[in-house]
């Protein structure tokens, strides 16, 4: 017989060696221990699902006809390759950034969406005090449902900007405008993509309503999703920030609001009556960036609405080297649509974004667990952001280069100097 080593010659195990490896834990209960289970957006994505009825949930997470901007946007961030720097003293990351005259703790501020209390009845509060307490900006919706004034006082001592829809009855926009600026909201944000509302397939097909309404198959959807509906009934009616109340489709409600007249003169007598910063978001060329800072805006937001609007539009993250080259600098660079990791964010702040904004993200904390979800996404991605800068070698958002990050050949917006300056797969490899 061969001889073996003591450590591989077969025993009965002893009370001592197993002591160590018995851990047994008790079972995780309540919403805390449920939320720090997420170690990411996906996973908040698979809570939210569980806990949110059919239509409200893909409400959320659906996007416009074949939702192909939405699959690439995502794309484009997995897609890229990150070039790390060794041997950096990273042992203290800075996530912060000045953004529009101030700081931002974090690199990213959540996005306006609309009826955010259809997916969770603390709905705008959660998101305004979740980014108060993080220290970043919270944007309201015009279809938002909680008043101007109410977020404002619920965020406390936090930074909240307005989205803007405007109406072609300029006193409407007005009025808003003006109760934003004396509830202290210091960033106008007026969105341009909206001529029209996108084809927003699974509404349709889950004859989505707002608010939603008791038909046998929602009352059968209830059955198992009792915690939303029962949050959703003891609670104030669903009420628009700025509209009056309604009930429609999605889909009438969205055309009822939007201007399909709006031009850039608009821009012009908005940038007249407001007198905080003016970001334009929805920007998808380089000439339209051009022009509308040429028209004033202190910023602009490149994004395609997070895919809900013209299916097959131009990725932000591949615009993005184009505009940064010539635009950085004279306005703020915000970039959103796709993020689903703090990876995405640091890439995008790499290739020239100032700053980025969440949606679906901090909608599916939301709709996880209402304040404490959206403040755990915020979390989530904060470590990824710390995490991906320390790899990188960057001790802080500043020392992040477009060095840092290889878009795929390509990828770049062609025939741009700004893309040829841009390093691809093909040139380096
Ligand atoms: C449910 C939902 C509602 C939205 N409502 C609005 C809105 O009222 N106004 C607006 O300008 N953008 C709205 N958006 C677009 C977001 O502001 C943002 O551009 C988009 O969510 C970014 O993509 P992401 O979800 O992949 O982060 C909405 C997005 C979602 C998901």
């Amino acid at each position: 017989m061969t001889h073996l080593p003591p450590a591989l010659r077969r025993r009965i195990p002893k009370p001592a060696d197993l002591r160590p490896l018995l851990q047994f834990k008790p079972p995780v209960v309540g919403q805390a221990a449920r939320l720090r289970r997420a170690s990411t957006i996906w996973d908040l994505r698979d809570m939210a699902r569980r806990r949110t009825p059919k239509a409200p949930f893909d409400y959320t997470d659906g996007a416009a006809g074949e939702e192909i901007t939405l699959n690439r946007a995502r794309a484009a961030f997995r897609d890229l390759e990150f070039r790390p720097g060794v041997l950096r003293n990273v042992q203290r990351i800075d996530t912060g950034v000045q953004i529009l005259g101030a700081r931002s703790a974090l690199p990213f501020g959540i996005a306006p969406t609309g009826f955010t209390r259809m997916m969770h009845s603390e709905g705008e509060y959660a998101g305004a005090r979740a980014a108060a307490a993080a220290g970043i900006p919270y944007t309201l919706s015009t279809m938002g449902t909680a008043s101007i004034e109410d977020v404002a006082e619920t965020a406390g001592s936090g930074r909240n900007w307005f989205q803007l829809y405007l109406w072609t009855e300029r006193e409407k926009s007005l009025e808003l405008i003006e109760r934003a600026a004396a509830a202290g909201y210091d960033t106008l944000m007026v969105t341009v993509d909206t001529a029209v509302a996108g084809e927003r397939l699974r509404d349709v097909r889950n004859g989505m309503t707002i608010p939603p309404a008791l038909t046998l198959k929602t009352v059968l959807d209830a059955s198992y999703r009792p915690a939303w509906w029962f949050n959703f009934l003891t609670h104030e009616p669903l009420a628009f920030a700025s509209l009056n109340r309604y009930s429609g489709t999605v889909g009438e409600l969205i055309n009822s609001m939007f201007d399909p007249t709006l031009t850039f003169a608009d821009l012009d007598w908005l940038r007249e009556v407001w007198k905080g910063k003016l970001v334009v978001k929805g920007i998808q060329t380089l000439d339209d960036a051009r022009k509308v800072v040429d028209h004033g805006a202190d910023g602009i937001v490149v994004s395609n609405h997070g895919g809900r609007q013209l299916d097959r539009a131009p990725i932000p993250l591949h615009l993005l080297p184009e505009i940064a080259a010539e635009l950085k600098g004279r306005t703020a660079i915000i970039l959103d649509t796709g993020i689903m990791n703090g990876g995405d964010i640091v890439a995008a702040h790499a290739l020239g974004a100032d700053f980025t904004l969440i949606g679906r993200a901090y909608l599916y904390g939301l709709m996880a667990g209402g304040q404490a979800g959206v403040e755990r996404a915020i979390e989530i991605l904060g470590a990824q952001v710390r995490n991906t800068l320390a790899l990188l070698g960057a001790a802080s958002m500043s020392e992040l280069t477009e060095d840092h990050v290889r878009l795929p050949a390509g990828a770049a917006v062609s025939g741009s100097a700004a893309a040829l300056t841009r390093t691809t797969w093909a040139q380096r490899n």
